[in-house]
């Protein structure tokens, strides 16, 4: 198969780390005799840096003349250390996800046997987790208006907005996978105080009992979400939840295996969709050959499977990466002290892929 794949490696330890899964990409290609056609684009504070637009509209055109999007990640300590800045490089992200219409993010969570002493929570409680979080991605009050300060300067407003059919279109895709896994899905919110969270609740309880009587429907207020995902993670299948609220739970998921350097996540819309890992650009990284890899690989892995169908393929970049984490091919948030740097963890899955 040929596939075009635009390529935003963004900020921070973004280069290094797509580099990476270019790579592993690359291996895959010559493993099963297909062809990757890459086309780079800026995104965040380096395109802030070229176009002072940290989603430029050449960027876009690339995104949607290509078959899928690779990204790394994005933000600049330059920025977030001035609250004045007109522009930011997260703008970019958040961009995108609106320009290309990615309404809902899966995040897979998964610890691995190898690392479960990795997690600072007890084996026990994480040994056999595995859910999904699937975050809204455009709504909310990440995007809603108004928005901003008021004349005077001394107050500043975020607006929460949602309407059913944002909530019915993601919620779809929750009980999607719930089906296609263990029939469970929780819906998270704060439905004891927000309006939002009370519509929510009305649209994702009115469609369970018409459309989806075979899944398990649970609703749990965020808070005490964020109390069982740590202390009984096992109880999650499919997690479903507002953007704000899949945000901050995502990152407490990457507590349970461990370290959120090896959990991928993949963006659907309608159209084109998009690999990114979860965690951020780690700007104090940069450039030292030490972020570690595995994230983005695993996206990439997504990728192959999700937008393109090629199911072997991601097996194959799946297990490799098993290999690296179980042989203690790591970087050094995994094993402290490791000599494995991001390159060399490229290189070792990108072998295991081509001699699978
Ligand atoms: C994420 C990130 C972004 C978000 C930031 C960089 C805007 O934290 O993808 O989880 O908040 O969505
Ligand atoms: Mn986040």
């Amino acid at each position: 198969m040929k596939k075009t794949i635009a390529v935003l490696p963004g900020d921070g330890i973004g280069p290094e780390i797509i580099a990476q899964a270019v790579k592993v990409l690359e291996a895959v290609a010559e493993r099963y005799s297909h062809e990757f056609i890459y086309r780079y684009a800026d995104i965040g504070a380096a395109a802030i840096g070229s176009t002072g637009d940290p989603y430029p509209e050449v960027t876009h055109r690339t995104c949607m003349e290509s078959d899928a999007v690779l990204f790394g990640a994005i933000g600049d300590p330059k920025y977030d250390n001035d609250p004045k800045a007109r522009v930011r490089p997260e703008q970019g992200l958040l961009k995108m996800r609106r320009a290309l219409g990615l309404f809902a993010n899966i995040r897979p969570v998964r610890p691995y046997a190898a690392l479960l002493d990795a997690s600072p929570l007890k084996n026990g409680i994480v040994e056999g987790s595995d859910f999904i979080v699937v975050r809204e991605l455009t709504g909310g009050i990440y995007f809603g208006e108004p928005r901003g300060r008021n004349e005077s300067g001394d107050k500043a407003f975020d607006t929460c907005v949602y309407s059913m059919e944002e909530i019915r279109r993601v919620a779809e895709v929750a009980f999607g996978y719930a089906r296609r896994r263990r029939g469970r899905v929780t819906l998270v919110d704060k439905a004891n105080v927000l309006a939002t969270s009370r519509l929510w609740r009305e649209v994702v309880t009115s469609m369970q009992k018409e459309e989806y009587p075979d899944i398990v429907l649970d609703c749990l207020y965020v808070d005490n979400a964020a109390m069982k995902m740590v202390s009984d993670p096992k109880a999650f299948d499919v997690i479903l939840t507002e953007n704000m609220f899949g945000d901050i739970l995502s990152d407490v998921s990457g507590v349970i295996n461990g370290s959120i350097g090896l959990l991928p996540s993949a963006s659907f819309g309608s159209g084109i969709s998009l690999f990114e890992p979860i965690h951020g650009s780690f700007p104090q990284g940069a450039g030292r050959d030490i972020a570690n890899p595995v994230a983005t690989i695993l996206s990439a892995a997504m990728m192959l499977e999700d937008a393109f169908g090629m199911h072997k393929e991601a097996e194959a970049v799946r297990s490799a990466c098993d290999d690296a984490v179980a042989g203690g091919v790591c970087t050094p948030d995994i094993v402290p002290g490791s000599s494995y740097g991001t390159r060399a963890v490229g290189d070792y899955i990108a072998g295991k892929v081509v001699g699978s």
